[in-house]
């Protein structure tokens, strides 16, 4: 695993998009796994104008969604679905074939999990996955005890998620279980990213970083890949 601190978020930003870029402009057919929020948007805003700027072909790749909210449809502008419909399949007007996310509405969600699993496997697998963090060390929803043997699955979320989560959302809204790849995509992975951003990351990047490798906190894992790039920007890199 590699760290590498940036001046600022954008500087972090753009890093992450020009590596996205060199994913797809080398392996056309990248699968490429993506999560929601603050901290990855600006890298995903670049994004159409870089892959353009190179001259890079994007209608190859396959975009599959990280996590998603359970009991959350799609159009509500706090799903996952939503944030990247808006950031990246709008912009890059992706075709159905080329993406696939959770649907926190679906009627069977182990269904849901075992449609994703056996997406991912038919594609070969995950090239890169970009991921965030949240403020106990969640991965999607990979929250603090959850083993890292699984592929997708449902899970509680736990109460840091349930409340820092409201930030997406325009109204109060009930927040109980998510949808999520396991950390063993992490793992099998050709390449992760993990980002991190602003003064409230810095005592989790602490953690990570600097802690024990520890299931209660599942961002740990990311020391364990040959392939993991640990990026942040001087904020969050604070304390270590
Ligand atoms: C959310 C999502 C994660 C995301 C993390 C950090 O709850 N489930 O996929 O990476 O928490 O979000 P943010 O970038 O908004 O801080």
């Amino acid at each position: 695993m590699k760290i590498t601190v940036f001046d600022d978020h954008q500087a972090l930003s753009f890093q992450v998009a020009q590596m996205m870029v060199a994913q797809i402009k080398n392996k056309p057919d990248s699968v490429i796994c993506l999560a929601s929020g603050e901290t990855p948007f600006l890298a995903y805003h670049l994004l159409p104008t870089l892959l353009l700027d190179e001259g890079v072909d994007h209608q190859q790749f396959t975009l599959i969604g990280l996590d998603e909210w359970v009991n959350i449809p799609s159009q509500n502008t706090g799903s996952c679905s939503y944030f990247l419909h808006t950031t990246l399949i709008g912009p890059l007007k992706l075709s159905l074939s080329q993406f696939k996310l959770f649907d926190g509405m679906a009627p069977d969600l182990q269904t849901e999990c075992d449609s994703m699993d056996e997406f991912i496997s038919k594609r070969g697998g995950i090239d890169l996955m970009v991921v965030g963090i949240g403020m106990n060390g969640h991965i999607g929803f990979n929250e603090p005890g959850v083993s890292t043997e699984l592929y997708a699955h449902v899970i509680d979320l736990d109460d840091t998620t349930q409340t820092v989560g409201q930030k997406y959302f325009a109204d109060k809204t009930t927040l109980g279980q998510g949808i999520t790849l396991g950390l063993k995509h992490l793992q099998e992975a050709n390449a992760a990213i993990l980002m991190a951003s602003g003064d409230r990351k810095a005592h989790i990047m602490k953690a990570t970083l600097e802690g024990p490798i520890d299931p209660l906190i599942p961002s740990t894992i990311i020391r364990n890949h040959p392939n993991g790039l640990v990026m942040l920007d001087q904020k969050a890199a604070s304390l270590l």
